[in-house]
């Protein structure tokens, strides 16, 4: 069990599938949770299971809101929350870009309006997040950030496995992941004196819901032969967010049964 007192998680995309399980999982441990997201039905829910703890407080984030993300942290610290942790959670993973029920199209109609809205969130949003890690928290305290990239940020997706299915990859999606993993060493070495870590972690195809179809195809894949449960990423997110990952930085973390390690 990993004690994560002392600890105040900062996590963007907080509502998510990924995103609930380390809030909740956080809070288990010990940590104070300063959760964001964009506001609906997701944030409610989160509100719902844990507004009453008073080591959780929420506030609303979009991360492609440049002066948004510029206040946040004071606006937190205001409160009374010093975060150490900063989890650059969020992003548009499927049908947030296309709109519920309606498949991707095809590569070669891929609309650059698209591909920008993804890199917006997915990249830039991470980028002005550390951003404003560096000039509101880091050097004031010991700090650590976490990126989160997935299995197809340095592996390609299998397209295969997506036929007739209602989602699909998008090319968007792997590049941002694979260039937050670039912000990562970027900013281990630029954080080196200022007692700040930060690492990447790479989840791989975690189940919500999946059919038993898409189930089958994708554990072909996978050496441990079936998708993930939300809590074994969570396990090593709790690691990666602890004091025991001190002396980590720079590093990606694979959590994906062994999908990258064929
Ligand atoms: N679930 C998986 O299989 C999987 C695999 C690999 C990587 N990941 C990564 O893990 C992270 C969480 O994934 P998830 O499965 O919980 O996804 P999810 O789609 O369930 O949650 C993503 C969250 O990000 C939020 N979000 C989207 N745009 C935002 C914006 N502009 N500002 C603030 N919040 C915004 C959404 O509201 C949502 O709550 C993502 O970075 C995702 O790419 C997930």
């Amino acid at each position: 069990m990993v004690d994560l007192a002392g600890r105040t998680v900062f996590i963007t995309g907080s509502g998510g599938v990924l995103g609930s399980t380390y809030v909740r999982r956080m809070l288990a441990s010990g940590a104070k949770v300063v959760a964001t997201d964009l506001p609906g039905a997701r944030a409610d829910a989160l509100i719902d299971a844990h507004g009453d703890n008073a080591q959780f407080g929420f506030y609303e984030l979009d991360v492609s809101d440049e002066a948004a993300v510029e206040a946040i942290f004071t606006r937190v610290m205001a409160d009374g929350w010093q975060p150490n942790v900063v989890l650059n959670n969020a992003a548009i993973t499927g049908e947030m870009l296309m709109g519920k029920g309606k498949s991707f199209p095809d590569f070669a109609d891929t609309t650059v309006e698209d591909f920008e809205k993804t890199l917006r969130t997915n990249l830039t949003g991470a980028f002005m997040i550390a951003r404003q890690m560096d000039r509101d928290i880091v050097g004031k305290y010991p700090s650590t950030l976490v990126n989160v990239a997935s299995m197809y940020a340095l592996n390609g997706a299998h397209h295969r496995i997506y036929d007739g299915m209602p989602f699909k990859n998008f090319s968007a999606y792997g590049v941002t992941k694979a260039g937050i993993h670039g912000l990562t060493v970027w900013l281990a070495g630029y954080w080196a004196n200022r007692d700040a870590t930060v690492n990447t972690i790479a989840p791989g195809a975690v189940l919500n819901g999946h059919s038993d179809e898409f189930q089958r195809r994708v554990g072909e894949l996978i050496m441990a032969d079936r998708m993930g449960q939300p809590d074994e990423i969570a396990d090593v997110m709790l690691f990666l967010a602890s004091e025991g990952a001190g002396y980590m930085t720079g590093q990606l973390i694979n959590v994906d049964g062994g999908f990258s390690a064929w």
